[in-house]
């Protein structure tokens, strides 16, 4: 099941690490190429010898070696993997991951990857609930890191309770579940705007609004891990670049629209950005000053309007093009109208009244708007919402094309 994939192993220093040498035997049984780093304190508890033996590969262990650095360095090593595995991923390794630290060869191929990174914990039952190490998790797992256990039972140190590391076959089993199931988009392009639009009045001060990318950023990462190639253009957000998505900042409505059209073609187009409707029509070169002769009037004209643009494209309009409608009256049927007026597929409606906390917020609640239908969805996390949204569009091109 996993024929030709490449795995970069990553063992860490826990007791758990005599169990990634029968796991690095489970994956090439299955077809699997793996390299190994072998962190120092990963080398206190299994032998470079012994993993290289099983990996039939060289171990990497050292940043600074120059020999490893000519053959295979740390770049091309955390690139040319179709997936990152951390086992054991102990808490130092966690924490280190959650704060950009690249301090030797597995912490900064971990920094320098734009591959899926999967971790699969192991540590002592207090460690585990910490809550430093439960602050770290969120934080990476915010990022797209995928969880692979920990799961309770009898610790090396005498305890028991959550924190021991799966069983190598299961491990294999989160592994191929990836990527069998974990695919349905491979080889489809996605292209997602998210975040806000910021429309200059002058060279310091502009039009934006409180839109957080908190939910484009989500759904972008989601395309990545279902597999699709994936574009996000987006406006500042405090949001993280996601993993594995090839991601282009811009900060006005016009720079956004012309991203977009650069990453065309694509299959599925998601616009959750809120873009600015309005513009300065014309930015003052200098930062405008109180004269003492009242408030300058601001001219403002349209923007462009992304969704309908990429919808109406007469060449390259992506087969599915999908909206958010922004409401704060009449949703599900202010949503049907827009889905018309702006000619696309699917809209994903939402009350953004005061009070309902969708901007900024972690929480959505969506009215999903079809041609044939109104879906109302449980109130949710944005993430929730990003799975199940690119869950529905995995299962659309399914049937499109059943092959
Ligand atoms: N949108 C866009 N470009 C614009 C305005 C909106 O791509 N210039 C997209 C948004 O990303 C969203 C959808 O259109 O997917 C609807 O945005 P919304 O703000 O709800 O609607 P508007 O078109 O701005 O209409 P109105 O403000 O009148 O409700």
């Amino acid at each position: 099941m996993l024929s030709g994939k490449r795995i970069l192993l990553i063992i860490a220093g826990g007791i758990a690490a005599y169990k990634s040498l029968d796991l690095i035997r489970r994956l090439r049984e299955r077809g699997a190429t793996v390299r190994c780093i072998l962190t120092r304190a990963g080398a206190e508890f299994v032998t470079p010898l012994s993993v290289s033996a099983l990996s039939e590969q060289t171990v990497h262990g050292d940043l600074f070696s120059l020999t490893d650095e000519n053959e295979m360095g740390h770049i091309r090593l955390s690139r040319e993997a179709d997936l990152v595995v951390v086992a054991p991923a102990t808490a130092n390794i966690m924490a280190k991951m959650a704060n950009g630290i690249a301090d030797d060869l597995a912490t900064t191929a971990l920094l320098a990857t734009d591959k899926i990174v999967m971790a699969v914990p192991a540590m002592n039952v207090r460690m585990w609930e910490h809550a430093a190490t439960r602050a770290n998790m969120e934080i990476l797992m915010a990022r797209g890191v995928l969880f692979a256990g920990p799961v309770d039972g009898a610790m090396a140190c005498g305890e028991f309770g959550a924190g021991r590391m799966l069983d190598p076959l299961d491990i294999v089993t989160a592994i191929e579940t990836h990527f069998a199931t974990g695919a349905p988009l491979s080889g489809k392009r996605a292209l997602v705007t998210s975040g806000p639009t910021l429309e200059a009045i002058d060279p310091v001060r502009y039009i934006a609004n409180r839109s957080s990318g908190k939910q484009g950023h989500a759904i972008a990462a989601a395309f990545a891990r279902a597999g699709a190639a994936t574009t996000l253009v987006t406006g500042p957000t405090m949001q993280i670049d996601p993993p594995g998505v090839s991601v282009v900042h811009i900060e006005s409505a016009r720079a956004m629209l012309e991203a977009c059209r650069n990453a065309l073609p694509a299959h599925v187009a998601v616009c959750a950005a809120a873009v600015s409707d309005w513009r300065p029509e014309t930015p003052s070169d200098n930062k405008i000053k109180k004269n003492g002769g009242g408030a300058p009037a601001l001219t403002l004209v349209e923007n462009p309007d992304i969704l309908a643009s990429l919808a109406k494209t007469d060449n390259a309009r992506p087969a599915l093009v999908i909206g958010f409608a922004a409401e704060t009256e009449n949703v599900a049927a202010n949503a049907t109208a827009k889905r018309l007026k702006k000619g696309c597929d699917w809209i994903l409606a939402n009350d953004v009244s005061t009070g309902s906390g969708t901007f900024g917020g972690d929480e959505n609640q969506i009215h999903f708007v079809t041609e044939t239908n109104i879906e109302d969805w449980p109130r949710m996390s944005k993430e929730d919402v990003a799975a199940r949204l690119v869950d529905q569009i995995a299962r659309h091109f399914a049937e499109q094309d059943p092959a």
